[in-house]
């Protein structure tokens, strides 16, 4: 029937999305890694499904069920994920919504570290920086509508709008996490979007699934503006 190929909003478009932590292995039995259920990277893949795009999904270790119709790629470090991504190109839009760990261990050592038994002393960990995965694809020559999120503790507004410029994003989108009800394990969220334009468009509180679908419709609507 002709409703099957009915236009929608996000039909042809090849949507990358990041979701989840990223996990950075100190020795074969411990990580550091970041808070991040993957909740919202997945109803975004949904939405954008549903929305009639092509969803590549690449995520870090997390325990969600994959949304219909969407390709998953899993995923352990930042530099995987970034890997990832790259071979997942070209696409039209990116959304990273992974929480990316900043740093890892410089040496991730082959054998389990072992403490030394005649000594009370600490230990130090030297991290060094990981990539940026939104920055790095947002700049090529072929970048997509690049859309990021900036989760907070304070000066929300201000440290977004500083990542929108210093990234080369479209929007970006405050994510407050000093606020419990909607933070990392939260079902629900409220945003604020921002253009390059500055303009903001803010979703009250509600859950992450209805979240997704207004920005899925709201990237669906800038992406024909550009
Ligand atoms: N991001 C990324 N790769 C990284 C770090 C962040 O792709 N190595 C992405 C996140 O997925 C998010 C955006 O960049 O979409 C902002 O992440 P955030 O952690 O808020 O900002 P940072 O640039 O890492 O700055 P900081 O943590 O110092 O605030
Ligand atoms: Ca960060």
């Amino acid at each position: 029937a002709a409703e099957i190929f009915a236009h929608q909003a996000l039909t042809g478009k090849h949507v990358l999305i990041t979701a989840g932590p990223t996990r950075e292995d100190i020795d074969p039995v411990r990580y550091i890694t970041n808070h991040s259920s993957g909740k919202m990277g997945f109803s975004l893949a949904e939405a954008a499904a549903e929305a009639g795009a092509q969803v590549t999904l690449v995520c870090g270790p997390v325990h969600l069920p994959t949304p219909d119709r969407v390709k998953r790629v899993d995923v352990t470090s930042a530099r995987d994920m970034l890997a990832a991504c790259e071979a997942a190109m070209p696409c039209d839009v990116l959304i990273a919504a992974a929480a990316v760990a900043d740093y890892r261990p410089e040496v991730s050592a082959a054998q389990k570290m072992k403490k030394d038994p005649n000594s009370a002393d600490g230990m130090t960990l030297k991290l060094i920086r990981n990539p940026d995965i939104l920055a790095t694809i947002a700049n090529r020559n072929d970048r997509p509508f690049s859309v990021g999120f900036a989760a907070e503790t304070e000066n929300l507004l201000a440290y977004a709008t500083a990542k929108l410029r210093d990234k080369n994003l479209d929007l970006i989108v405050a994510n407050d996490v000093a606020n419990a009800a909607i933070g990392f394990n939260s079902d629900d969220n409220a945003i604020t979007i921002i253009d390059r334009q500055q303009q903001q468009t803010s979703f009250p509180q509600t859950s992450k699934g209805k979240i997704a679908r207004q920005l899925i419709d709201f990237i669906a609507t800038h992406i024909n503006k550009v």
